[in-house]
């Protein structure tokens, strides 16, 4: 090979060599730019109203902005114990339950907002949904993790005033314990998202509960967008 065939060979190499650079950085940019709202449904049953009505209320929320990604955490069938008075970080992280299983998508650094959402269970929030309430003790160390992250509440139950607004406002009465910023609905739903179980299940008929899911997404997403600046 010439010298000048070598030169040529190199300089293209280098070119190539600074192309992909330029474009793993541009991939950790367009990553590190992402809003990530997560929705964790706190019913003990998988894929049913609760985890439905979440999955609107995130579907609505990746509308808002391109940046928006949206994962969905179903607690339903697994097993999350509550605190066992021993709130250090490292006393959750070694409970031996399924939290671990759901710990690294919450620990993203991209993580923005949440929304929370729960059956009504004799007017409270399920056992389930304070048991991992109390898991989230695990980011108050070493600094408090979800300080000014926007959270916002959901719940569902079989009567039409059967607790839901009372279980939203547990849900976010909690979450101030870890300095999160509250954030309810839009338009009619203004403490959250409040569905009604009425028709066997098919939570999808409950247009006006529907609707305040939806309305939740989307403002919860709007707020995520102003946490991440
Ligand atoms: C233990 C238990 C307690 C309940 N308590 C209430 C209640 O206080 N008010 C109500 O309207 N529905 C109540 N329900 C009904 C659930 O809130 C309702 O079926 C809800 O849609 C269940 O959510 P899921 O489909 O995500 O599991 C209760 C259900 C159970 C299992």
């Amino acid at each position: 090979m010439s010298k000048e065939l070598t030169r040529r060979a190199l300089l293209a190499s280098a070119a190539l060599g600074v192309a992909g650079t330029a474009a793993a950085q541009d991939a950790a940019t367009k990553e590190a730019d992402k809003v990530l709202v997560v929705g964790v449904s706190c019913s003990p049953r998988k894929g049913m109203t609760t985890a439905t009505a979440m999955a609107a209320a995130l579907e609505a929320a990746k509308g808002v902005d391109p940046r928006i990604t949206t994962e969905l955490i179903d607690l339903g069938g697994m097993k999350i114990l509550g605190s066992d008075g021993n709130s250090s970080a490292q006393a959750v992280r070694e409970t031996d339950d399924d939290f671990i299983k759901v710990l690294p998508l919450l620990d993203s650094p991209n993580l923005c907002a949440m929304i929370i959402g729960s059956p009504s269970y004799y007017r409270s929030m399920s056992s389930l949904c304070k048991a991992f309430l109390e898991k989230l003790a695990v980011f108050r160390e070493p600094t408090m993790r979800l300080a000014d992250m926007p959270i916002g509440a959901l719940s569902v139950a079989s009567n039409r005033n059967g607790g839901q607004e009372l279980v939203i406002e547990q849900i976010l009465m909690a979450m101030l314990s870890y300095g999160a910023v509250i954030v309810g609905g839009k338009g009619k739903g203004p403490l959250g998202a409040t569905l009604w179980n009425a028709f066997d299940n098919d939570i999808t008929r409950d247009e006006l509960g529907m609707e305040s899911a939806r309305n939740l997404g989307i403002r919860v997403a709007e707020a995520a967008l102003k946490y991440k600046g």
